[in-house]
């Protein structure tokens, strides 16, 4: 705690917290996290029994709602979203604005944010019926979009969506179908898929999240808010990372490099880390891994893919990382990311796309968390002090004086 009435006159006291790691920045009734003990609960449920029992969108329902959605409910809530997983036809020639190699993040962010150039009918925050369009909006025409810029990416013509298929099986469908050719999707890489996006819906004031809060706080439309968060979810440090795990069990390439990679991983002179290990919260086994590990096998059975290197290799890392003093001693386990690179590989997906599926399914975190932050009578408009460690007042000196 600095005082400040020196820099700043009578303003009194400020808490100098970088990355605001112990500022408290809103209350919330979504989501909650005991890093120590390893546990994850959206609204009270344990995500082990929403991955195992529930689906996408009834975690969607309560993600937004606070509570589990009755059959009737269900069918409602399912029925508004494939309602509104169409978009404008005039959107399609903003994806033609973009060059064909442009990462397909940088479609998503700017494709989002253009959703508030169509939708005028859902952007007064003040009214709450706006509010909940907006809401079904960005979860069901997110996926669309996500799997759009895939396919200019690939230069293959769009996919319409289909709404008689569920969540995942029609993004399955969206992104990998092709004209003219018979797409059945697999049923348990749908399985697989729904459970990733459960896995990643929610996980409290992230960078994301705190960003889709703050940009909401000076009354900006949701549909440029949520573009503010999938910005903030591109960076490596966050959204990025199962990208980085696949990078570095191919950079390890065989078992037997394992301890050579081990060794790296324990020297504070070399850059190199374990990818997939450690977390800023979890100081205990991620929830969400163990979950994502037992998926990996399915799927890849499924898919017929007999003793895939990288997975068997990811195996052995894990067993020989957590019998090794260093990785126990400071608590450092597998993330949510150790294991979903593999998945999504297995899938089909290009590992520019990796960041993009995090962010079709955390749009429903951010949507549920900027309705709080909208509903919450405490909420007001951001605004963090910094330390500032500039120059004293000086005088202006002319340019030929320089
Ligand atoms: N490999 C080797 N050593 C590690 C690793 C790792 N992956 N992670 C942490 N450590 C070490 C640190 O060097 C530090 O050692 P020291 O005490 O001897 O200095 C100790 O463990 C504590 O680490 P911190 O950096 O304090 O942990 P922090 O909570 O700040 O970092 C982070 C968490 C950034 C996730 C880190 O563990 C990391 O870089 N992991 C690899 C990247 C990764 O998997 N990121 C995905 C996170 S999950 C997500 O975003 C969805």
């Amino acid at each position: 705690v600095i005082d400040v009435r020196k820099l700043y006159g009578d303003d009194g006291y400020f808490t100098y917290d970088p990355g605001f790691t112990s500022t408290g920045s809103c209350q919330s009734k979504i989501t909650y996290i005991d890093g120590e003990n390893g546990v994850l609960l959206h609204r009270g449920y344990p995500i082990e029994e929403l991955a195992e029992h529930s689906d996408f969108m009834e975690v969607c329902y309560l993600l937004l709602h606070g509570e589990l959605p009755t059959a009737k409910e269900k069918k409602d809530f399912e029925h508004n979203i494939t309602y509104h997983t169409m978009l404008h036809e005039q959107i399609h020639a903003i994806y033609r604005g973009f060059r064909r190699d442009a990462h397909p993040m940088a479609l998503m962010v700017g494709v989002v944010g253009a959703l508030s150039a169509f939708y005028h009918d859902s952007l007064d925050i003040s009214d709450a019926r706006q509010r909940e369009i907006a809401s079904h909006r960005l979860i069901a025409k997110v996926p669309t979009i996500a799997a759009m810029a895939y396919k200019y990416s690939v230069g293959q013509p769009f996919v319409y969506p289909r709404n008689d298929l569920g969540f995942a099986e029609n993004f399955l469908r969206m992104t990998f179908a092709v004209p003219a050719e018979e797409y059945k999707v697999n049923p348990v890489v749908a399985k697989a898929m729904d459970k990733i996006f459960i896995l990643h819906a929610d996980h409290e004031q992230n960078a994301s999240t705190s960003t889709v809060r703050v940009a909401g706080s000076s009354g900006a439309n949701p549909f440029a808010c949520i573009a503010a968060g999938i910005a903030s979810l591109w960076g490596p440090a966050h959204g990025g990372a199962n990208e980085a795990v696949l990078a570095m069990l191919r950079q390890i390439g065989h078992k037997d490099r394992i301890p050579e990679f081990i060794k790296r991983a324990k020297d504070k002179d070399d850059p190199f880390r374990l990818m997939g290990f450690g977390h800023r919260v979890y100081k205990n086994y991620d929830p969400r891994a163990a979950v994502i590990r037992k998926s990996c096998h399915e799927v890849l059975d499924a898919l017929g893919i007999r003793d895939e290197p990288l997975l068997d290799l990811a195996m052995e890392l894990e067993r020989i990382a957590l019998h090794d003093e260093y990785f126990v001693e400071r608590k450092l386990f597998p993330n949510v990311d150790f294991y979903s690179g593999i998945i999504l590989q297995a899938v089909g997906f290009p590992t520019s796309m990796f960041t993009v599926l995090f962010a079709v399914a955390r749009t429903v975190g951010w949507v549920a968390q900027w309705n709080e932050m909208i509903e919450d009578p405490e909420q007001r408009i951001s605004r963090p002090r910094q330390l500032y460690t500039g120059h004293d007042k000086r005088s202006y000196t002319p340019i030929n004086k320089r």
